[in-house]
């Protein structure tokens, strides 16, 4: 299996750092280069009271909570916002040494997480991911559907292969994810989820057909899962992240007073609204957020936090300037 991710994302263009042009994105993140790793905990521990003790209070005290894709950038950001918040997190990822790094923040904080390696095409990994979770923390109360890798390119240059490795990940691990999530909020007659879509499911890019079909294909399938599920007490809703400052845009190596420069003059250049690119964290409160029992009307939205970006562009009126 084709394991390059996110070498170039839809949700940036090709511009390297030195030249942050209107609509121009940033040119390749982190490459990943791991290998379909053979499903397995490499730190799970039997099953029992954790032997940490928690945050006190929270909004997610005792919850159990799962994330795809918490060894890096949004999820990572989103494992830790939860167990801040008193959740019991099971994450997934297939980088062991990062995710093993993240647990142990985790509970070095007072938290509690778990990290389980899985590689959310496989539907085996996914399926002892979610159920491992389950059996661990007592069943599902939430799970946020986050991991997604990119995929630029103009369709005629990408190989079958490269689009399909995009679609696996983005549109068909989420539905791997949500196949075996639900029957566990269906035992307990409730849970939520949310899954990441990206700004860019609504605004394409040049060369962005298979991550932004990706996207869109998860909009759609909570659209429909919100019908299915809502009646069941489930509520199910896609998280639409403008341009995040993660692995995922920043290339690998920029020194951090590079990057932060960049990033001052990106900001005006791309994004109307607040004119800058979003934190990690930003988002995961997002995420709590909309977990939380602050939104029990809220299923089946495509919900942006892009600080404006989708809301259109500023132009003049013709003929005022
Ligand atoms: N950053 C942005 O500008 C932006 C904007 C809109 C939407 N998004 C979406 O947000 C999500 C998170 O991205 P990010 O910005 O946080 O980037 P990131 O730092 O690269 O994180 C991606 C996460 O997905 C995991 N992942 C990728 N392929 C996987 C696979 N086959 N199996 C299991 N895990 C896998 C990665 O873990 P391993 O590599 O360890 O497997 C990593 O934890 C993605 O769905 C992305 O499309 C990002």
């Amino acid at each position: 299996m084709d394991t390059k991710a996110n070498t170039d994302t839809s949700d940036h263009e090709d511009a390297g750092p030195a030249a942050p042009g209107r609509r121009s994105l940033l040119g390749g993140a982190a490459a990943l280069g791991l290998g379909s790793a053979a499903f397995g905990s490499t730190t799970a521990r039997a099953a029992g009271a954790p032997s940490r003790s928690r945050p006190e209070g929270g909004r997610f005290r005792g919850k159990s909570v799962l994330v795809t894709g918490g060894t890096s950038g949004i999820g990572r950001a989103t494992a830790k916002a939860f167990a801040r918040e008193g959740a019991h997190v099971g994450f997934c990822g297939r980088r062991a040494e990062l995710g093993r790094q993240v647990e142990r923040e985790i509970r070095d904080a007072g938290g509690e997480a778990t990290y389980l390696q899985a590689d959310v095409r496989v539907d085996a990994e996914v399926r002892g991911f979610v159920d491992r979770v389950a059996s661990r923390y007592g069943g599902i109360d939430v799970a946020f559907n986050n991991a997604g890798i990119g995929g630029g390119r103009l369709p005629h240059e990408m190989s079958v292969e490269e689009w399909d490795d995009v679609q696996a990940t983005n549109a068909r691990g989420v539905f791997l994810a949500v196949k075996y999530e639900v029957p566990h909020m269906l035992r307990a007659q409730g849970g939520v989820i949310i899954c990441t879509s990206s700004s860019a499911a609504e605004q394409a890019r040049p060369n962005g057909a298979a991550y932004t079909a990706s996207k869109r294909a998860v909009q759609g399938l909570v659209k429909s899962a919100a019908l299915a599920y809502g009646p069941r007490g489930i509520r199910i809703n896609a998280l639409l992240p403008g341009t995040t400052d993660t692995a995922f845009v920043r290339p690998p190596g920029i020194p951090d007073a590079d990057w932060a420069r960049y990033k001052q003059a990106w900001g005006p250049l791309n994004v109307d609204g607040l004119e800058r690119m979003a934190d990690a964290e930003e988002i995961a409160r997002a995420v709590l957020g909309l977990a939380s029992d602050d939104f029990p009307y809220m299923t089946g939205a495509s919900v942006a936090v892009d600080g404006g970006s989708g809301a259109g562009r500023k132009m003049l009126q013709p003929g005022t300037a």
